[in-house]
């Protein structure tokens, strides 16, 4: 197959900082894209944060404005698009599976188009292994440029060549792109873009690009609009997000957003994911006094030893860390806290290791992601020596998990007998009758009802059992 590179990964761009103003950008599709799509399906598999499904809403809200409708079987539909994650080795060797599979599917239907977005192809090496070794696949974009679908698309049809547009500077900020969310009662809401932390370990930076975020004014139409159709629950999205605003210099942070996000009239706020080191006293008083900010925070802390917070450039201490959880405890009492931890990270000892579980107990944290330490070319953390075994990793994992399920537990067994709201997502996946949704803590709840209109309404519900993974309880009438 031909090959049209548009544009090509470079890491070394990537990690660049730029002082430059980031224009936004209202999103308009050309005319000669809009019936391209008509009489064909689509389907987009979404892999890694919660950026990248609220980046495919943007995707089939695109697509659908192109006239593709959704695939009944998405391994069969006329355009494949996978959104991947590189965060960590194993969320790739998924995903050249899931290729691999659409391969087989590519013989059955050649006309199929495939393509890969999101932040595999900000890899360098990733994307010259596609370009040397996957000629089925068709088109290659990043993460910074998913507005250019249609006129990407239209190259693959016209030329029948493998497209490549993968660009390594961010580009605008891209306001009124159709979405197509996944509910019709909660909603991401995307605040900024990008990461400048480089914590270490993390590839991130330079795969999502500088920190920019979106004007206030921008986000709080955005969320209006939201209440306006019925919506009850906005979660903000961001890598940091406490570093809103810090780029646009005006002296607006995070915790001026939520109190004006307060005043929209939506239920329910949540946010994703906060920085320790950057988060505020004014977010915590924020979340103690705007009925709407909801009683969780996800708080990634990494480890519980100050060496390897160092190493991992997290720029903060664990005495730093339990200050900003004191504060959180006193103002918002009963505070649901949940983190993400990494072990192994290179020549982490036991007594290090023992740090981090020492922190759990303290924390009472419950829940977390925890994950092995991965290693990820270009980052400074590639270069340490290491000599910890897979084995041994395994087992701090493990031993790590038992104690973060039991946090989990204690956090569900806790509001036994209690009368909770949950907002109703749905029908519970298992098809037994329940119905299933969230409470204020973000705790999954299961309670016996079949009425669809309760899909998006805020229901009570009594606890009666606590499990490690969810509550069950009773609908109060
Ligand atoms: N290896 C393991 N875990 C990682 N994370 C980020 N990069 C890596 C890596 N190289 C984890 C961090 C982060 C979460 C989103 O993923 O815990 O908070
Ligand atoms: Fe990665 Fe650190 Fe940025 Fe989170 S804050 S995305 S872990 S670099």
């Amino acid at each position: 197959m031909k090959n049209i590179r548009l544009a090509m990964p470079s890491l070394k761009d990537a990690r660049m900082r730029k002082k430059k103003e980031i224009p936004t950008i209202y999103y308009q599709m050309e005319e000669k894209y809009r019936k391209l799509g008509v009489g064909k399906t689509y389907a987009v598999f979404t892999y890694g944060c919660q950026g990248n499904e609220a980046d495919s809403e943007v995707m089939a809200g695109i697509l659908e404005e192109m006239g593709y409708e959704t695939a009944q079987d998405p391994m069969t539909a006329d355009v494949v698009i996978l959104n991947t994650c590189a965060i960590r080795e194993n969320a790739e060797q998924r995903i050249w599976g899931v290729l691999g599979q659409l391969k087989g599917k590519k013989r059955e239907n050649p006309d199929m188009i495939i393509g890969i977005a999101g932040c595999m192809p900000q890899e360098e090496k990733t994307t010259h292994k596609i370009l040397e070794s996957y000629d089925f696949i068709d088109l290659v974009f990043g993460t910074h440029n998913k507005d250019h679908l249609p006129k990407l698309l239209y190259q693959a049809y016209m030329t029948k060549a493998k497209v490549v547009e993968v660009l390594s500077e961010e580009g605008n900020i891209l306001e009124k792109a159709p979405k197509k969310r996944e509910f019709h009662h909660k909603a991401w809401v995307n605040i900024m873009y990008g990461c400048d932390e480089f914590c270490t370990y993390c590839i991130v930076p330079y795969t999502r690009g500088k920190e920019r975020s979106r004007k206030k004014e921008d986000i709080l139409k955005e969320v209006e609009e939201l209440v306006l159709k019925g919506y009850q629950e906005i979660t903000l999205l961001g890598q940091n997000v406490n570093a809103y605003g810090k780029d646009l210099q005006t002296g607006y942070t995070f915790g001026d957003l939520l109190y004006d996000l307060d005043r929209t009239g939506i239920k329910r706020i949540r946010f994703t994911t906060s920085h320790p080191k950057d988060l505020d006293e004014k977010t915590i008083r924020a979340m103690r006094d705007c009925p709407s900010v909801m009683p969780h925070l996800h708080l990634p802390v990494q480890s519980g030893d100050n060496e390897i917070l160092r190493k991992m450039n997290r720029k903060y201490t664990v005495e730093e860390y339990m200050e900003k959880i004191r504060l959180l405890k006193e103002s918002v009492p009963g505070i649901s806290l949940t983190t993400d931890i990494i072990v192994g990270f290179p020549n982490e000892t036991e007594e290090q290791f023992q740090r981090t579980l020492d922190l759990v107990d303290r924390v009472q944290f419950e829940g977390a992601f925890t994950f092995i330490y991965s290693k990820r070319e270009g980052t400074p953390a590639s270069l340490l020596e290491d000599e910890i075994t897979e084995e041994e990793k395994h087992q701090r994992l493990y031993r790590l998990n038992e104690k973060v399920n039991a946090g989990y537990l204690k956090g569900h067994q806790r509001f036994l007998g209690q009368v909770v709201e949950v907002l109703v997502d749905g029908f519970s996946k298992n098809g037994d009758g329940m119905m299933c949704g969230y409470t204020p803590h973000l705790k999954l709840t299961h309670f016996k009802a079949q009425n669809p209109d309760l899909i998006g309404t805020v229901v009570s519900v009594k606890i009666t059992e606590a499990k490690t993974w969810f509550m069950i309880g009773e609908l109060c009438e």
